[in-house]
């Protein structure tokens, strides 16, 4: 009995819908009608091509999906995504031109439900002036003064530990135990907040709500993920303000020994944003921050598993260093002066980041009508520049599915290919941490190549549909091997 009820106001539902979705369709089509359009199809009504984008495929790969529309239409072509009308770009020059003009003539264009959980003044969904001052907070608080004294060093801290913590010879998940280097060095740093307390604990499994909330169906009703994840928000906002208030009362009574060492500290004395604004720059920061690299570190040790000349060259790089510092009888500590000795890590990072394709794609709608290549793309359609579409380019990477490292030793000659890549995006809105995320890698590069071998322990790849995941977070097998004499 219960189906047949539900199907009696089903039906009705889905009916009207459909009406509503075609209706919207016609009138699009009469709007449009004059315009040069790119070639392509709208799918079905409602969902247009949404179900075919969202198909996972490997990482260093564009998809099933996408291969066929580009072979059918070309490097622009319109479609229906996220109940949209959309411009889908894997042309290079069109995608830079969409960056190189954020806020002029595009938008970022988040759905409602993700910019309402995301916080109304988070980095992310903010335009204007209020973008461009919340952006300075984060890349001031981590630029190179910073990185060198603290992200730095604890970098290194917590990449030691966890390299200790790991099993002998025992399968785990490479991608839990990078999610934990990659969470204790933000929230160290954004809150003065130490690993194993119970305080941290607490923030990171609310944090861990958030994030699946942000991706997950947008219904607000009990027990879904996006549900847990709007009273994560609010719980976090709540310890925040409790934070804000014992640092305020510390400062007045003299006893806040912490400063401007942590975002909070700098955030104090900076700025007078409050609790709710710092909550949005916090979030947005380890959203930012913290998944992405943690993949990239998990997308180091996949690709030079399959790459024993790499990791030899690393190890080299590496010992060199250590051999250098013995010599000269300074501490071993890792120096900014060292980092900027690691050239072939820089390449394997270069290389990880263009066939990883952390971020494969980014979200924005055109403000106003715009023409690029005769094209028009009209005012408030979608448009998603594919940057991994470059970076799998024959034209422009030889082999492009190949790892290689050493394509990056004659790279910087050539602009074309710099313009092409950018697993940081480019413009207003490129990754306020991305020299943070190089030195996490080669950090953790450092140890891991003068102290480890590993192997994979079950086979697992990198599927995408925006971010690389590994179905089974990369179970490898480690053993400890000092190459240090
Ligand atoms: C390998 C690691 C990383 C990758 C591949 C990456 C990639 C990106 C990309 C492609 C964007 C541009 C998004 C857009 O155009 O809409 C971005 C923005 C951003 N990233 Fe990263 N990111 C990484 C690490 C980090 C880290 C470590 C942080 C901070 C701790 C961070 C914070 C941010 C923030 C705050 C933005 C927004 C900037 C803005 O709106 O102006 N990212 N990132």
């Amino acid at each position: 009995m219960a189906p047949v009820i539900i199907l009696f106001f089903l039906f009705p539902t889905l009916l009207v819908l459909l009406v509503a979705a075609l209706s919207l369709r016609n009138s699009e089509s009469r709007k449009t009608k004059c315009l040069n359009l790119p070639p392509g199809s709208m799918g079905w009504p409602l969902i247009g091509e949404t179900i075919a984008f969202r198909r996972q495929h490997p990482c260093n790969s564009l998809g099933e999906y996408m291969e066929d529309r580009i072979n059918k239409y070309g490097r622009i072509y319109k479609s229906n995504l996220f109940g949209a009308p959309t411009i889908v770009s894997a042309d290079a020059e069109l995608n830079r031109f969409v960056l190189m003009n954020d806020d002029r003539l595009f938008v970022p264009s988040f759905p409602k439900s993700v910019a309402d959980i995301l916080g109304k003044t988070s980095m992310l969904v903010l335009t204007g002036e209020m973008h461009r001052y919340m952006k300075s907070l984060a890349v001031n608080f981590m630029g190179i003064a910073r990185l060198r004294a603290n992200f730095l060093v604890d970098s290194e801290r917590y990449v030691v530990q966890n390299l200790e913590s790991w099993p002998e010879n025992t399968p785990f998940p490479a991608k839990e135990e990078a999610c934990k280097i990659t969470f204790n060095l933000m929230v160290k740093n954004i809150l003065s907040m130490n690993p194993g307390e119970e305080e941290t604990e607490r923030l990171r499994k609310l944090y861990m709500s958030f994030m699946k909330g942000v991706i997950a169906l947008p219904l607000n009703i009990p027990g879904t993920a996006y549900r847990k994840a709007v009273k994560s928000r609010a719980t976090i906002l709540k310890v925040i303000e409790r934070l804000m208030e014992e640092r305020i009362q510390k400062k007045k009574e003299g006893t806040d020994s912490i400063g401007e060492a942590d975002l909070l500290g700098f955030i104090l004395e900076q700025s007078n944003l409050d609790a709710e604004q710092f909550g949005d720059l916090l979030l947005g920061l380890l959203f930012g921050g913290h998944e992405t690299s943690s993949t990239a570190i998990t997308l180091v040790l996949y690709f030079l598993h399959d790459c024993p000349k790499a990791v030899e060259q690393l190890r080299e790089e590496h010992l060199e260093i250590v051999r250098g510092k013995k010599q000269r009888g300074v501490p071993p500590a890792l120096t900014w002066e060292d980092y900027k000795h690691m050239e072939f890590t820089q390449c394997v990072i270069s290389e990880t980041l263009r066939l990883g394709n952390i971020i494969k794609f980014v979200h924005r709608k055109a403000n106003t009508n715009v023409q690029f290549k005769g094209y028009d793309i009209p005012s408030g359609w979608s448009i998603i520049p594919i940057f991994a579409a470059a970076h799998l380019d024959p034209a422009v990477y030889d082999n492009p599915q190949k790892f290689d490292p050493w394509r990056w030793q004659t790279i910087s000659g050539s602009t074309a290919r710099i313009d092409n890549y950018m697993p940081f995006g480019q413009g207003l809105r490129n990754c306020a941490g991305l020299e943070l995320a190089k030195m996490e890698i080669a950090v953790f590069l450092h140890h891991l190549a003068l102290n480890y071998d590993w192997e994979i322990a079950e086979p697992d790849e990198p599927l995408a549909y925006a971010f690389p995941e590994f179905a089974k977070g990369l179970p490898i097998k480690a053993r400890k091997v000092s190459f240090i004499v």
